[in-house]
């Protein structure tokens, strides 16, 4: 496929710190597949991580740089999908503040994360404005790039559902682009003579005679042109329908299908419970953290029966071990025969064999700082000339673009 007739797909992550495997399992195992089907762009979201850190930015940069090596390490492919930082595309601000002068206070005041993360995160002031914005910020990411589909966790369905009522409310105070009709023009000669034609003589087909299956076979033909752009695609699709080219299009969540991972102590994993084994965690930490773990109460003595269900390594089973291995652990378990060290000792040994070549690739990058730092900057500019676009346009239709 050439670039051009891929969809585009964006995601960010809060610069948390050094990734653990609940992210690996959760998100970049996701991310890893869609790279190869969707034009991707994975950005670092570290203004977004000022909303909860304005009182100590400075730990900031060092979570950017760890979790970018991590992104490299797992195997994200700068050479398919864009790596980028948000605060270098200063754009994204600049909508996020258009944006924020349509956009009535409710709708940020109704998102559940809001009142749910000011409770979770009682310790800190969060009634600031940019705490309320954040979503907002986060609809100015996605919509900038045009991006069709975000994926996210469960917990920001409702930002990108957000995203499409601002998107669908920008378009429909600002309109249609200025100069439409001949940028449709413009479009249609890319088809070349042969398409141009068929693709007037369906639409008149449709438009004069109603004609659904008409729409379809000019949809289709639209669908197969390699030579125009995503935003020149949108303006014939709406030229055939009639309704113009809507400024942005409307973005939808994909919902990660990798079920959640549990940490060590049965809970999710996750930094704020204090259950993780992180993505480069050194091996000797590794084997002590599951040797550790709570097993099955009722297996006081080797020789006592448990129950997987009641074990939080069994958990982590779920996400290592084969089904062979799932059996034995299951039978030996129940029956006695096999001891929680030797349950544990296969785990441990999944979970290194599973890091040995990220922590590898983790060790070039880190090696190499100048290359690190090559790849982000070709990536923002690429990012960057796309949010250049859109900011143009967006000023344009508003009517901003005296300069
Ligand atoms: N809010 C997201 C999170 O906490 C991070 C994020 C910021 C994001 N901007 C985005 C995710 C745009 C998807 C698209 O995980
Ligand atoms: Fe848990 Fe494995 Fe021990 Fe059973 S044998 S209690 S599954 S660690």
């Amino acid at each position: 496929m050439a670039t051009n007739d891929k969809q585009r797909v964006l995601s960010g992550m809060r610069p948390t710190g050094a990734l653990h495997l609940g992210h690996y399992h959760g998100v970049l195992k996701n991310w890893l597949a869609l790279q190869q089907e969707y034009e991707c762009f994975f950005f670092v979201a570290d203004w977004h991580a000022l909303t909860t850190e304005y009182d100590d930015p400075s730990i900031i940069e060092k979570n950017v740089w760890d979790m970018i090596i991590d992104w490299l390490a797992v195997g994200i492919n700068p050479g398919s999908a864009k790596i980028f930082i948000q605060s270098r595309i200063p754009e994204h601000a600049e909508l996020y503040l258009l944006l924020s002068m349509m956009t009535p206070l409710s709708w940020l005041e109704r998102v559940p994360s809001y009142k749910d993360q000011q409770e979770k995160l009682s310790n800190k002031d969060l009634t600031t404005y940019g705490f309320l914005g954040y979503p907002l910020l986060q609809i100015a990411d996605i919509i900038i790039y045009k991006a069709a589909h975000v994926p996210v966790g469960e917990d920001q369905v409702a930002h990108v559902e957000l995203a499409r009522e601002v998107a669908r409310r920008f378009n429909h105070l600002y309109g249609r682009e200025a100069d439409f009709e001949k940028n449709v023009e413009t479009a249609i000669k890319k088809m070349g003579k042969k398409n141009a034609a068929l693709y007037h003589e369906l639409r008149r087909s449709y438009q004069e005679q109603g004609e659904g299956q008409a729409l379809e076979k000019a949809r289709a033909l639209l669908e197969s042109q390699q030579n125009i752009s995503i935003g020149d695609r949108e303006r014939l699709s709406g030229y055939l329908d009639g309704s113009g080219k809507a400024i942005f299009p409307m973005p939808s969540a994909l919902l990660t299908t990798h079920s959640k991972m549990m940490g060590l102590d049965g809970q999710k994993m996750s930094k704020s419970y204090g259950n993780t084994i992180s993505l480069r965690e050194k091996p000797a930490i590794v084997e002590e953290k599951i040797k550790t773990m709570l097993t099955d109460p009722a297996r006081v003595r080797r020789n006592d029966p448990g129950d997987p269900a009641k074990c939080p390594v069994w958990n982590l089973h779920q996400v290592y071990s084969d089904p062979d291995l799932k059996n034995w652990v299951m039978a030996g378990c129940t029956t006695a025969k096999i001891g929680c060290l030797d349950c544990k000792k296969t785990l441990t040994d999944l979970i290194l064999k599973e890091q040995a070549p990220i922590r590898e690739r983790a060790n070039d990058y880190i090696s190499e700082p100048e290359t690190v730092r090559a790849i982000i900057n070709e990536s923002c500019e690429v990012a960057r000339d796309i949010a250049r676009e859109t900011l143009k346009e967006v000023r344009s239709v508003m009517g901003l673009d005296y300069r």
